[in-house]
């Protein structure tokens, strides 16, 4: 595939590279990224290299697309979001952190819009995912925001630094995404006069 490049007013989505791999190490360190995803704790001091390397590989296979999120204010490094085709199924699941300084700034939730469009209108899928754990509202949210639906909880699904977690999951179909862009339509006139 074309190496795709995706723009919002508030982001830059990249192919994640090695020119990366600084800003990784030093964002995805932090224990607040760890609590609520699967990057290890204490990072490695080889993890953003062996991570990059991996998300390079996933995108010449064509099998994996993790992009760089820049933030476009200040054109700096922050965060990354990947999304993980299933062909068979037309589906796909998404996942993501965003670098501690760049939190509240409503990045995860451009992000996510343009990674869903680029997953239905560039890959074809029929069907994004994602899921959090239940102390993680925040992207919860962010994927509301992104019109992806609740579909429900589920119990003990994940293990988590030796505990069993609930993940709460989203998803989107291409019929919604398909809808949420087509033009409102015109109110019938009622008036008679
Ligand atoms: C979750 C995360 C991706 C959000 O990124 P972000 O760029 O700050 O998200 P946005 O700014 O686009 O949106 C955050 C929304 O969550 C809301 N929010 C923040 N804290 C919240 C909380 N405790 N409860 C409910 N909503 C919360 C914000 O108010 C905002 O919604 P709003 O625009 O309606 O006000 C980021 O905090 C992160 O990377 N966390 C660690 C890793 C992680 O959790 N990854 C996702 C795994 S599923």
């Amino acid at each position: 595939m074309k190496k795709p490049e995706l723009n919002s007013d508030l982001v830059r989505m990249r192919p994640l590279d090695t020119v990366d791999i600084p800003a990784v190490q030093r964002l995805a360190a932090a224990e607040e990224i760890a609590r609520n995803t699967f990057v290890p704790h204490p990072y490695p001091p080889d993890g953003a290299e062996e991570f990059v390397q991996h998300a390079r590989e996933g995108w010449r296979k064509d099998e994996a697309y993790v992009f760089a999120i820049m933030e476009k204010a200040s054109e700096e490094f922050a965060g990354c979001m990947g999304i993980h085709p299933e062909p068979a199924h037309h589906r796909a699941v998404v996942g993501y952190w965003i670098g501690l300084p760049f939190w509240g700034r409503g990045l995860a939730t451009a992000a996510l819009r343009l990674i869903i469009q680029f997953g239905f209108e560039t890959l074809q899928l029929n069907r994004i995912a994602a899921g959090h754990f239940p102390q993680n509202p925040a992207s919860g949210r962010v994927m509301q925001k992104a019109n992806m639906r609740y579909e429900g909880t589920l119990r003990g699904s994940l293990l988590h630094r030796d505990e069993y977690r609930d993940e709460i999951r989203y998803a989107i179909l291409r019929a919604e995404f398909e809808a949420s862009k087509a033009p409102a339509k015109k109110t019938k006139e009622t008036a008679e006069d």
